[in-house]
């Protein structure tokens, strides 16, 4: 045998045994959409893929770090963290390479409620269970995933109706109180006009909410429903469109902001057009999510109320995996509960917020 061909079968021997004691599974563990650590693979830790829609909002923030504080190796969890991006495409490329890398569980923080069959069909028919975070999917087959965590967002959405049907009714009922906190209910009879910035379409949170606040709505004949559309979920996107809306009607009594990030953006457009808003102001905010930010804004009187969306749902995920490999029953849906939160109460209600 030549010295050259002798070379070449040392590197095929050599890479052959390289290949042999790679597994399947991945070395490398993305910790977040930034950052790449790797881990030795240990067998005995539960492999999780977790596909996280974005990195869109405060609260997104808050949400993906509670999952990863709980799926932790010294709670039995080895994490392979996603980010989709806001692409539903992204998020299927995810979930088929968590298929590939034959991981235990597969977490599921969906974009959108549409379009998961074919792609969950295919984890199922792997044999990896599936569970689905935050927002919800709208499928006929429900074997195609083994439980659901999160908030209930057309109960959100009602909170947001009713929270304005009283702040109304006060206000009528308020005599004795200064002419500029009778801003809106001084037209009591006469229209009360609302704006929504809506979020990602097709997105339970967007749907849910908007739903439950116009299944209030509703019942009020004199609440006029100017206008509703897509901020994304974000800041800039939101007060791209409140500007819009400040151009096209000179006279709005009420925000309805999907998330706070997108109030914390119409907040910015207001204050530029010139107008104010809050407890005083010339514009109500209703808000949702009561992120840290919010808190410092409904502080400073400037969001009204704060609907409650609580992304900490790491350890309720962590809870029904256990019961799984205990070979125990997970409740299919499991909601965490959200409270309505006001400016006047703001600062009592902030202790011992952690985002
Ligand atoms: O699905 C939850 C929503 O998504 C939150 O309200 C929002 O901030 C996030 O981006």
């Amino acid at each position: 045998m030549n010295k050259k061909l002798k070379i070449i079968l040392w590197i095929i021997f050599l890479g052959l045994i390289v290949l042999a004691s790679c597994s399947l599974r991945p070395l490398k563990f993305q910790q977040n959409n930034e950052t790449e650590i790797t881990e030795d693979i240990d067998s005995d830790l539960i492999i999780v893929g977790f596909s996280q829609l974005g990195s869109e909002s405060d609260w997104r923030t808050a949400n993906t770090k509670s999952i990863q504080n709980a799926l932790v190796k010294e709670n039995g969890f080895s994490l392979i963290f996603s980010n989709g991006r806001q692409s539903q495409e992204n998020q299927i490329k995810d979930v088929r390479s968590f298929i590939f890398q034959e991981v235990d569980y597969i977490v599921i923080a969906p974009v959108t409620e549409t379009g998961w069959d074919t792609v969950l069909m295919e984890a199922k028919q792997a044999g990896i269970p599936v569970i689905i975070v935050d927002r919800k999917i709208d499928t006929e087959d429900e074997s195609l995933y083994v439980a659901s965590v999160g908030t209930d967002k057309y109960a959100e959405g009602k909170k947001a109706g009713l929270w304005l049907e009283k702040y109304l009714k006060e206000r009528e009922n308020e005599t004795n109180i200064s002419r500029k906190k009778l801003a809106v209910s001084e037209k009591e009879g006469s229209p009360i006009n609302i704006v929504v910035l809506e979020g990602t379409p097709d997105s339970t949170a967007q749907i849910g909410r908007s739903q439950g606040f116009e299944d209030i709505a509703v019942n009020h004949k004199n609440w006029n429903i100017l206008a509703h559309e897509n901020g994304d979920f974000t800041k800039a996107k939101g007060k791209e469109v409140m500007a819009k809306y400040l151009q096209e009607f000179k006279d709005i009594d009420v925000l309805v902001s999907q998330n706070d990030d997108m109030t914390f953006g119409a907040i910015e457009a207001i204050r530029e057009a010139g107008l104010s808003c809050g407890v005083n102001g010339n514009i109500k905010i209703i808000s949702f999510d009561a992120v840290s930010e919010a808190f410092d804004k409904m502080e400073a009187g400037l969001i009204n109320a704060d609907i409650e969306c609580n992304p900490l749902q790491g350890q309720l995920i962590a809870d029904i995996i256990g019961r799984l490999e205990k070979g125990e029953e997970a409740p299919r849906v499991s909601y965490v509960e959200g409270k309505v939160f006001e400016a006047e109460n703001a600062s009592r209600d902030r202790v011992g917020r952690s985002y």
